[in-house]
């Protein structure tokens, strides 16, 4: 087993991912389900500075109706964003990649790393991590397709065994030789889905071995004294936070600040939680028609409410509600707002 390492070197705050420029060393993950304009649009209000929507599928993102209807589409105020896609060809993923650059993405990220049994059989997303040529051949043709910078999202091989570690650094090493802009990797492999805990180590050798790649971790980020720990013991250049961000838009500005070596923010009073909690439902109401969002909203809820002093009794509310004008009150109840 690699044993982390303890970094001393200053390193620049801020991340790069080709001509991208962020200011500090985190983004918001791609999540599928949550990572919606309403979870982006408070993300970046709490100064994350890009965001990702879930991973979208190249033959859907090629599919002129949904390209018409305006599916995939992004707001002019939420740059720099990146355009997730999964797929098995490199043809469609390299058509799929120019549509994304065309509908105004900053980046496109490649998705190898997703572990959902469906994806797997249809040959997209993990399985990928363990067919090391195609996975290449996939990003060459997508890395050829457009002007702007593409990133990848790994796991930490497919399973643990001598033959997928040995792929892992083959697609690592060959993406970096052919300019890779940024690789995301989950420290967990794709059989372990989100089971176990993520294995660091193995992104404190990436980075050792790839110094001029920019190389970002993810798994198990749920507080920013973790995600400044995991950056400082393994030298990563970022962090992708992911579920430690769902109902959670103060992890932000509080890594931010822990980064910064500047004092911790003060945590947001119960009415100022309701404010944003009110917030969020309300833009996740405006984008989903028909009751969608109450039942969309009540994942997020159930995370909000923990740093709520009476949570649990919150949390029976709150997941009761049936209908917006329910939910609303509830907010109002326990939270003195609306
Ligand atoms: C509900 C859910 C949806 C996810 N959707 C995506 C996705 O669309 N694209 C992606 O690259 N990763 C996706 N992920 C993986 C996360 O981005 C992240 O790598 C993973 O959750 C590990 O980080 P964490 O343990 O800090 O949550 C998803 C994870 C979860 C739990």
């Amino acid at each position: 087993m690699i044993q982390p390492i303890e970094t001393t070197e200053a390193k620049p705050k801020g991340l790069k991912i080709g001509n991208i420029q962020l200011d500090v060393p985190f983004i918001q993950a791609a999540l599928s389900g949550y990572s919606d304009r309403a979870m982006r649009q408070l993300a970046r209000e709490f100064g994350c500075p890009l965001t990702l929507p879930g991973v979208m599928l190249d033959t859907t993102t090629v599919n002129p109706t949904v390209i018409r209807k305006g599916i995939n589409a992004i707001g002019d105020d939420e740059h720099p964003i990146g355009g997730q896609i999964m797929g098995s060809t490199a043809d469609v993923m390299a058509e799929a990649a120019k549509v994304i650059e065309s509908l105004g993405y900053d980046f496109v990220d490649l998705n190898f790393a997703c572990p959902v049994p469906k994806v797997l059989r249809r040959c997209r997303g993990g399985h990928l991590m363990s067919h090391p040529d195609e996975l290449i051949e996939i990003f060459q043709r997508v890395r050829d397709a457009v002007k702007c910078p593409v990133a990848m999202k790994l796991r930490a091989g497919f399973d643990r065994n001598d033959e997928d570690m040995e792929h892992f650094w083959k697609i690592c090493e060959m993406a970096a030789d052919r300019g890779v802009d940024m690789l995301a990797v989950h420290g967990r492999t794709v059989i372990q889905r989100y089971k176990s805990f993520p294995d660091w180590s193995i992104l404190a050798e990436l980075k050792q071995r790839l110094p001029n790649t920019t190389i970002i971790g993810s798994g198990n980020l749920f507080s920013s004294k973790v995600i400044a720990q995991k950056l400082k013991q393994t030298g990563v250049d970022g962090a992708l936070i992911a579920r430690g961000a769902i109902g959670n838009p103060w992890i932000f500005p509080e890594t931010k600040a822990l980064m910064n070596d500047e004092p911790a923010p003060t945590p947001p009073t119960v009415e100022e939680q309701g404010d944003v909690i009110l917030r969020h439902f309300n833009m996740m109401a405006e984008d989903y028609y028909g009751g969608k969002a109450i039942g969309m909203f009540r994942k997020f809820s159930v995370r909000y409410c923990r740093r709520h002093p009476e949570k649990n009794k919150v949390q029976v509310d709150l997941m009761a509600a049936e209908s917006a004008d329910e939910l609303r009150a509830a907010i109002k109840k326990w939270y003195g707002v609306g």
